[in-house]
């Protein structure tokens, strides 16, 4: 049976959208014959995507010490349609911070705690200046994301 793995993000810079491209190419680089990747800018994600989604990564700034309002947004959007229905739905999340991420991780796992979906891997959080290894961490976490849902393990 076919899985389908989501990727969304909002992506408001040159920065973010290399990043989502890498958890993209990690996703895909495990080429799975069961897992199929969906990537979308968050702005773009109903339920109707959603709910076809067997785990999904979700990206993130760091915007005034909360996720960004784009994230905030599929959350608000989202949020009842999911709720009792996608029970248990694993996921993880990554975090682009200027200079800290704590108060993004704090406010989605208090969402998603209400959604019941299942943490798989602790969030990554990228932060401070630019670092070039951020492109390796965020395409480790797709294809191990990826490969966990290849093997059922989730
Ligand atoms: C309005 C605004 C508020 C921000 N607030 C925070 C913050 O509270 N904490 C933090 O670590 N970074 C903060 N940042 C930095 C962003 O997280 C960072 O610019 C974003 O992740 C894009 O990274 P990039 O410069 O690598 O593209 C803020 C940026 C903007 C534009």
């Amino acid at each position: 049976m076919k899985k389908k793995l989501l990727i969304l993000s909002n992506l408001p810079s040159e920065n973010t959208k290399i990043l989502f491209d890498e958890v993209k190419k990690g996703a895909k680089s495990i080429n799975s014959e069961t897992v199929e990747i969906a990537a979308h800018d968050a702005k773009d994600v109903d339920y109707e995507i959603l709910s076809k989604s067997s785990a999904m990564i979700i990206g993130t700034t760091e915007n005034l010490g909360y996720m960004s309002g784009v994230i905030k947004d599929f959350f608000d959007r989202n949020y009842y349609e999911c709720l009792d229905k996608t029970n248990g739905l694993p996921y993880a999340i990554y975090i682009r911070a200027g200079h800290d991420g704590t108060g993004t991780e704090i406010n989605i796992k208090k969402i998603i705690t209400g959604l019941r979906w299942k943490e798989i891997q602790k969030p990554l959080i990228l932060k401070g200046d630019w670092n070039n290894d951020f492109k390796r961490e965020c395409f480790n976490l797709g294809a191990t994301i990826a490969a966990g849902l290849d093997a059922n393990i989730y």
